[in-house]
């Protein structure tokens, strides 16, 4: 166990959680820091329980059982004690660029010159929060799929400033923490997986919006359909798969996407009443009662199919 780093996490919920844990579970001494301190109680506790859960339902990630996992985690309200000997910190707090901007500047007088700062921020580019600092060039984004500990993806974003080490070396952690970076050369809005997320929702809005099919009909597209394969394979590989490779696939469809394209039209901004009334129908799918019965559902299927996907590729 010895020899591992020091990580930093900060922010105590859902997210920072997830990330204690992975970083633990290859052997990480993990600091977690939060600015409320009864949220570090609870989040210990509940790490505690679920790494305990996980190691009875064989699911536990790592060599280490879940009490030396367990034992790697403390929690401080110092951030100096935070910030010491720290090789990487991964910031998980709310999403509002006004705590991040004022956190990064505080966490600037601190830090030391080799720690690098990574975000999960899933909407702002690392630029709007590092721009000002003296330690610029060792921040980044590193934005999670929820719940990484069973969606292994994570967007890597530099900012302008931000040096290749720090990239390479923040790829290099994420893979050593079971996770699969994919690294942007430059940040953009959105990243990548939110601006593909975004076409797709700006089609399905259309869909229903014009009346083509209902709300549980166009999710079923997804889920019983085109989801089915991007479980495995991406969408540029499934096209080469279904023609004679994508050279093949170019001459065949290419005239076809773009004239199909064409009918699209313009970027739909979704309000109005057609906003209602897709609320509505997923409200009866889903009573609002019952989102977190339907999220347990969700993150179960997900832990199934990392199971099997693993099998799979063994
Ligand atoms: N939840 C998701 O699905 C998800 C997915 C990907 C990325 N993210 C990103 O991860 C980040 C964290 O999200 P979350 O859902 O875990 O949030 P959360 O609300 O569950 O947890 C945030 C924690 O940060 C603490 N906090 C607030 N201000 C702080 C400060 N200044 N210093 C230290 N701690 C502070 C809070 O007490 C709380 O414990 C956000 O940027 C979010 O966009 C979330
Ligand atoms: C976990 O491993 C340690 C070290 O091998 C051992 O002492 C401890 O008893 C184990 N705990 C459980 C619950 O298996
Ligand atoms: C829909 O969303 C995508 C991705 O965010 C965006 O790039 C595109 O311009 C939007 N508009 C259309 C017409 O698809």
């Amino acid at each position: 166990m010895a020899g591992k780093g020091k990580v930093g996490i900060i922010g105590s919920g859902l997210i920072g959680r997830s990330f204690s844990m992975l970083f633990a579970s290859v052997g990480y001494t993990v600091v977690l820091y939060d600015n409320v301190p009864t949220q570090i109680e609870n989040a210990l506790k509940e790490t505690e329980k679920e790494l305990k859960a996980l190691e009875a339902k064989g699911l536990l990630r790592g060599k280490l059982n879940a009490s030396q996992q367990f034992a790697l985690i403390s929690g401080t309200t110092d951030i100096k004690v935070l910030v010491k000997d720290a090789i990487f910190i991964q910031e998980c707090i709310p999403e509002r660029l006004d705590w991040k901007q004022a956190l990064y500047k505080q966490l600037d007088e601190v830090v030391e010159e080799q720690t690098i700062l990574s975000s999960s921020t899933s909407t702002f580019l690392p630029s709007l929060f590092s721009k000002d600092l003296k330690h610029q060039s060792n921040v980044l984004v590193s934005h999670p799929v929820n719940p990484p500990y069973y969606v292994p993806l994570v967007e890597v974003v530099p900012a302008p400033w931000t040096k290749p080490e720090v990239v390479q070396k923040t790829r290099a952690i994420m893979e050593e923490i079971g996770q699969k970076p994919v690294v942007l050369s430059r940040e953009i809005e959105g990243f990548v997986l939110n601006r593909i997320q975004y076409a797709i929702l700006n089609e399905t809005w259309r869909l229903v919006d014009s009346g083509i099919v209902d709300v549980k009909d166009v999710d079923s597209v997804m889920s019983d359909g085109l989801g089915m394969r991007y479980a495995f394979l991406g969408p540029l590989e499934t096209a080469h798969l279904n023609a004679e490779g994508m050279t093949n696939y170019f001459e065949r469809y290419t005239n076809t996407m773009y004239a199909v394209s064409q009918t699209m039209g313009p970027t739909p901004k979704m309000e109005g009443p057609t906003a209602v009334e897709i609320a509505k129908q997923l409200e009866v799918m889903v009573p609002l009662d019952k989102l977190a019965e339907r999220r347990n559902y969700r993150d179960n299927c997900l832990t199934q199919l990392s199971i099997l996907k693993k099998k799979l590729n063994e």
